[in-house]
C-alpha cells in the first residue's frame, strides 16, 4: 500500500512571518494518518516548518539543495544542515531548476545520491514540454530523465524515494493534464522503474502528478491507479486550499 502525498511547492513565495501565518491557520487540521502532507518551501522559511511539524502530521521539504555537504560554494545549500535540522525531502530536478538555473540530469542524479546519504528522501521531477508532447516524444523524453536521475540508486533507496511527473504545459498554466494523460505517464515511469530494476521497487516507489492540482480536481487524479499524490504549486500557498487537498479523501 502506498501512503498518498499531497506536497506543496511554495516556490520562491512567503517569508518567514508569511510561513508562520501558514502555519497558524493548518494547526491541528491535517490529517493524522492516511495522506502525508508536505509543504516544500524557500531555506528561509524551512526553521519554522521543522518546528511545526515536531507537533504536526506535517513533513518538510527543501525546494534545491547543493550535491556537497560543506565547502566554498556560496549561496548553495547543505542537504547535511538540512538533514541536521530536520527536513524529511528535497525537491530535486523541478522544469524551473532545470530551465532557468541550468540543473541538469547529471546535477540531479548528484543531488538524488547527496540527499540519500543523509537522510533525506529526493522528490525527483520530470516532464515534457508541449512541443515534445506533440511531436510525440514524451515518453521517451521522460523516461529518459527518470534513467538519467536514479542512476546508481540502490532499490531500497529509490522504493522510499518520490518521483513527480510534471509536464511543462500544465505548470502555473490552470491547464491540467487530464486525470487519462496523468494515469498513462506514470504508468509509462513506474514501468520504466519496473525495467530499470524490479516489479516490487517499481509497486512501492510514489509517482505524484504535477501541473495546476488544485481541490477540484485533486480527487478524480487520485483515483487513477498509479498517482499516488500530487506536488502543487498555486493552490498550496493558501491554507483552506491545502487544507483541502490534504483532506481530498475526506
Ligand atoms: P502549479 O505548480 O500547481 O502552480 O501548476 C506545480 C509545480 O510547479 O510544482
Amino acid at each position: 500500500m502506498r501512503t498518498p502525498i499531497i506536497a506543496g511547492n511554495w516556490k520562491m513565495n512567503k517569508n518567514p512571518q508569511e510561513t508562520q501565518e501558514f502555519l497558524e491557520a493548518i494547526k491541528g487540521k491535517l490529517p493524522e494518518s492516511g495522506v502525508e502532507a508536505i509543504i516544500g518551501a524557500p531555506a528561509i522559511d524551512l526553521n519554522a516548518l521543522t518546528w511545526f511539524s515536531k507537533d504536526e502530521p506535517l513533513k518538510t521539504a527543501a525546494e534545491n539543495c547543493y550535491f556537497e555537504d560543506a565547502g566554498a560554494f556560496t549561496g548553495e545549500t547543505s542537504p547535511k544542515a538540512l538533514s541536521d535540522m530536520g527536513i524529511d525531502y528535497v525537491i530535486i530536478g523541478h522544469s524551473e531548476r532545470r530551465q532557468y538555473f541550468g540543473e541538469t540530469d547529471e546535477d540531479i542524479n548528484k543531488k538524488a545520491h547527496a540527499i540519500l546519504k543523509n537522510n533525506m528522501l529526493p522528490i525527483i521531477c520530470c516532464g515534457e514540454t508541449l512541443e515534445q508532447r506533440e511531436a510525440g516524444k514524451a515518453e521517451d523524453w521522460v523516461t529518459g530523465q527518470i534513467e538519467a536521475a536514479v542512476k546508481g540508486i540502490s532499490a531500497d533507496d529509490l522504493a522510499k524515494s518520490v518521483i513527480a511527473y510534471e509536464p511543462i504545459w500544465a505548470i502555473g498554466t490552470g491547464k491540467t493534464a487530464t486525470a487519462d494523460q496523468a494515469q498513462e505517464m506514470v504508468h509509462v515511469i513506474r514501468e520504466k522503474i519496473a525495467s530499470l530494476y524490479d516489479a516490487a521497487t517499481a509497486d512501492k516507489v510514489r509517482i505524484l502528478y504535477g501541473g495546476s492540482v488544485k481541490p477540484a480536481n485533486v480527487k478524480e487524479l487520485m483515483s487513477k491507479e498509479d498517482i499516488d499524490g500530487g506536488l502543487v504549486g498555486g493552490a498550496s500557498m493558501d491554507p483552506e486550499s491545502f487544507l483541502a487537498l490534504a483532506n481530498f479523501n475526506k
